[in-house]
């Protein structure tokens, strides 16, 4: 099957996790991603929380599929001279170095244009250009704090909190992934190629972007009607943390099953939905409460929200996670089990469907990974495994029009 990204050819000049992801997912659509790393350690990650001695740690593994892997030392004219041959045949150049560490090893902007003015560059920063914070170097939740994320997450008496989905990593290389596809497709029309520039802070911001509403909304009428501060709490003039609540219209909780007592993880989320609620008091047994003025609308019911968690709670008591999900899906209840990681690796629908795979490898075994989310009606990304290190050196030397004695005197100086 012919793959939308085949010709493609990407340099992925990445690491750790913001790159890689971008990267990784435009090799599943079929381009060719070179993955440059320097000769005898590589991306960091290799090494970092190995499970196995000697094998590639999954943090690897799991960013870098379907890639190859050539190691070339970029501090070296040699090495350069190298980068700047692939450069020339190269549709995409992507980084995340920290801020000026390409322009110190000679590729600016500038250069990298010169080198081949048909290249896209596509660069991962914790801040944008002229920020005054774009000198920083950011991990993951720097960027949550700096991105809004962690002041609006977590409960109100407790401190900001972190989310554990990559918000700061991955969520901003999936914005580098739109932004490449874009320029590719503005390339075909103007035949030149353009900087592409995400920074972490932005990509935050932009999945908070119902938080500023929140602030907004706080700073003209003074409370928000959704938040669990309200009406009995005070606000003050910032979005303050909601813990659990339902972000937008829909009030909702995480609620307590049977079993929650010793299992971290009995509960569901359960969202109640505006034109839902005769459906959700005839599922409670309480079809009293479908015409009761207290009840009725959703602003007489938000005075007393917990209360009305605390009945489907005790409804709940006898009834597993799933036990529940499945009694509710029958009233069109939007609400899901809270799932464990345990639970989603061994899911047979995410099995079937692709999202979670289990991929061979040459040193591991084989290891499971999330593979596409995204599905296509013409095309079944297949996950192939993450390259050892330099795996690919000979073949793409080769490919630039390197004889073997060539390639031999670059691994004498330790350029490749
Ligand atoms: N050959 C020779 N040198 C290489 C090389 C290669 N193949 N690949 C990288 N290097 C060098 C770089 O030129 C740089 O050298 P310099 O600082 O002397 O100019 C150095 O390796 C490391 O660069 P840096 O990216 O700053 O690494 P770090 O480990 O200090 O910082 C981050 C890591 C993630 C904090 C930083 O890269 C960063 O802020 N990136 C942007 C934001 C980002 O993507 N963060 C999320 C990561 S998931």
């Amino acid at each position: 099957m012919t793959k939308p990204l085949e010709g493609i050819k990407i340099i992925d000049f990445t690491h750790v996790q913001a790159g890689p992801a971008c990267t990784q997912l435009l090799a599943w659509f079929g381009a060719n991603v070179i993955k440059v790393e320097r000769p005898g350690s590589g991306d960091v990650t290799r090494n970092q929380l190995r499970d196995i001695p000697d094998a590639d740690a999954l943090y690897f593994t799991m960013l870098n599929s379907n890639k190859k892997s050539l190691t070339l030392d970029t501090k070296k004219a040699e090495g350069k001279e190298v980068l700047e041959k692939l450069i020339r045949e190269s549709d995409v150049l992507v980084e995340n170095f920290g801020p000026g560490a390409l322009d110190r090893m000679g590729f600016s902007w500038e250069r990298l244009n010169e080198l081949n003015p048909k290249m896209i560059v596509a660069s991962v920063k914790g801040f944008s250009d002229g920020h005054h914070y774009d000198d920083l170097k950011v991990y993951e939740n720097v960027a949550q704090c700096a991105g809004g994320a962690a002041s609006t997450t977590g409960f109100w008496d407790g401190p900001p909190t972190i989310s554990a989905a990559a918000l700061g990593d991955s969520n901003t290389g999936m914005h580098l992934a739109i932004g490449i596809l874009t320029a590719l497709l503005g390339r075909d029309k103007t035949g030149k190629g353009q900087k592409v520039a995400v920074s972490m802070q932005d990509s935050v911001l932009n999945l908070c972007r119902v938080k500023l509403r929140d602030q907004q909304r706080l700073e003209r009428v003074g409370y928000l009607e959704e938040y669990p501060q309200y009406p009995h709490g005070e606000f003050s003039d910032v979005v303050p943390r909601g813990g659990n609540a339902g972000g937008g219209g829909q009030p909702g909780w995480v609620l307590k099953c049977k079993g929650w007592e010793t299992d971290p993880n009995a509960y569901i989320y359960f969202t109640i939905q505006g034109h839902a609620w005769e459906p959700i008091c005839k599922a409670l047994g309480k079809p009293e409460w479908i015409d009761d003025p207290a009840y009725k609308t959703a602003e007489a019911r938000q005075p007393h929200i917990f209360e009305i968690f605390k009945t489907i709670e005790a409804w709940l008591a006898d009834k597993t996670k799933f036990e529940a999900v499945d009694i509710l899906r029958k009233f069109d209840i939007p609400c899901a089990p809270v799932l464990t990681m345990k639970e989603l690796a061994n899911d047979p629908s995410l099995r079937a469907s692709g999202t979670i795979v289990e991929v061979p490898h040459k040193k591991r075994g084989s290891y499971l990974t999330v593979g596409s989310p995204i599905k296509f009606s013409d095309m079944k990304p297949h996950v192939t495994a993450s390259p050892l290190l330099g795996e690919h050196t000979d073949e793409v030397l080769v490919g630039l029009g390197y004889s073997q004695q060539e390639i031999f005197n670059l691994r004498e100086i330790k350029a490749v």
